[in-house]
């Protein structure tokens, strides 16, 4: 058979629907109170994607730089971005960033660096993965392509409570094999919303040191899930401080709305300097071979801005701007179904963080939502609270208190 041949015979690969498919039909959509709450991205209060003043500024200062240039960047990227982004997930005071425990690689933003974490554990930690159910839908497929074939699911919502299943998390772990990969999310877990208290996260780094886990973070909501980067940070920093070697991978998509700049970060804290070069130099033979080596542009513009104590303040604020937003919106919209009186509880509405809220909505629910109301959102009850505002929560509301009450 020519090649020809079996290129003819591939077959489709029917694509997820993504948000910006959702953006296309909620565009094509003439209803005037159409709502997307599909779209995994932050919207300001008119419903518009948001440029931080604080990344105009930085992409005004490298277009002036005359020193600038677009030469090759190095394999593993800016190093002044890599170290930045290190001590923005450990702390600046970790004896990791001081000891220089680390090797940090610039990335093709967060789902990049999730992929060049699984291409460097199949070199050289091939073990079961366990992913939690549901996750991010990305996390099956990459470690998928990266070779890896035994692919377990952690049952991390419990429907009863709309709340974190941790007995069951802690038993599987319990029950997985030693030296088991764990992906976990630190913070803003997608799609619940639901993440584990301080003393949770405890828990589970307990069973995770009785059986010699490796721990894989994916941290995709930095700063954006409270407000705060350190709350954010907290998981990470305790397993690091607590003497864990850890991966994890950054992504600057959501906390600087760099979306399409595709900046991202992979560490990987060891124990030694020495370890910590050495896995330096296999991520970026994984990266030479892959792709040579990142783009410079979102990098710098992260870089600029977490290296100057001013830019880094203004940053901050407006981080805690998404978050806040984002924050009374779900308090807006458990006070409207709570006036409205909307059959069941709403507390996971407002006790969930992050972009996303996992209603318990059912398909078939959501289905009349779109049919009816004109609400697009994906068909497992996820909502981007991004989506709403305080024009169109009110509206949302009184559609789901519709559902409720006559659909199943
Ligand atoms: C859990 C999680 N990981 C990784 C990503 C990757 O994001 P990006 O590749 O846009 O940085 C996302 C984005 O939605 C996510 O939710």
């Amino acid at each position: 058979m020519s090649a020809a041949d079996r290129i003819s015979n591939i077959r489709r690969w029917r694509r997820p629907t993504p948000s910006s498919t959702f953006t296309a039909s909620y565009k094509a959509d003439p209803d005037p109170s159409k709502i997307n709450l599909g779209v995994g991205a932050y919207r300001d209060n008119d419903g518009k994607p948001w440029v931080l003043p604080v990344v105009k500024k930085a992409e005004q200062a490298i277009v002036a730089d005359g020193s600038l240039d677009h030469e090759y960047l190095a394999i593993d990227g800016i190093k002044s971005f890599t170290d930045a982004s290190v001590r923005l997930i450990l702390g600046a005071a970790s004896p990791a960033v001081a000891e220089k425990r680390y090797a940090a690689c610039q990335t093709i933003s967060g789902t990049g660096a999730v992929r060049l974490g699984a291409d460097f554990l199949a070199r050289f930690k091939m073990a079961p993965v366990y992913i939690s159910n549901p996750t991010w839908a990305n996390h099956r497929a990459i470690f998928t392509d990266a070779g890896f074939k035994d692919i377990r699911e952690y049952k991390y919502w419990n429907p009863k409570t709309r709340g974190l299943n941790l007995d069951e998390i802690l038993a599987t772990f319990k029950a997985a094999p030693n030296g088991s990969i764990l992906l976990l999310h630190p913070c803003a877990h997608n799609p619940t919303g639901v993440d584990p208290s301080f003393d949770q996260w405890k828990m589970i780094a307990q069973v995770a040191r009785e059986k010699n886990h490796v721990i894989f973070f994916d941290c995709a909501y930095q700063g954006f899930a409270s407000g705060s980067l350190e709350r954010d940070a907290q998981a990470v920093r305790y397993f690091v401080d607590s003497g864990f070697e850890v991966l994890i991978a950054q992504s600057y998509a959501k906390n600087f709305g760099l979306y399409n700049e595709r900046t991202g970060c992979l560490s990987i804290i060891t124990r030694t300097p020495q370890l910590a070069q050495n896995a330096s130099s296999q991520l970026c033979k994984i990266v030479r071979a892959n792709y040579s080596n990142p783009p410079a542009f979102g990098a710098r513009i992260v870089s600029l801005v977490l290296n100057n104590p001013q830019l880094n303040a203004e940053w901050e604020q407006q981080l805690k701007t998404m978050a806040d937003r984002i924050i009374s919106m779900r308090k807006a919209l458990f006070e409207a179904l709570t006036q409205l009186g909307t059959p069941g509880t709403w507390n996971h509405i407002v006790d969930q963080i992050g972009m996303f809220s996992f209603t318990g909505l059912t398909p078939a629910q959501v289905k009349v939502l779109h049919d009816k109301y004109h609400v697009y959102m994906t068909e497992n009850g996820r909502i981007s609270m991004a989506g709403l505002n305080t024009s169109n929560v009110r509206r949302f509301a009184e559609a789901v208190d519709w559902v409720v009450r006559n659909v199943n």
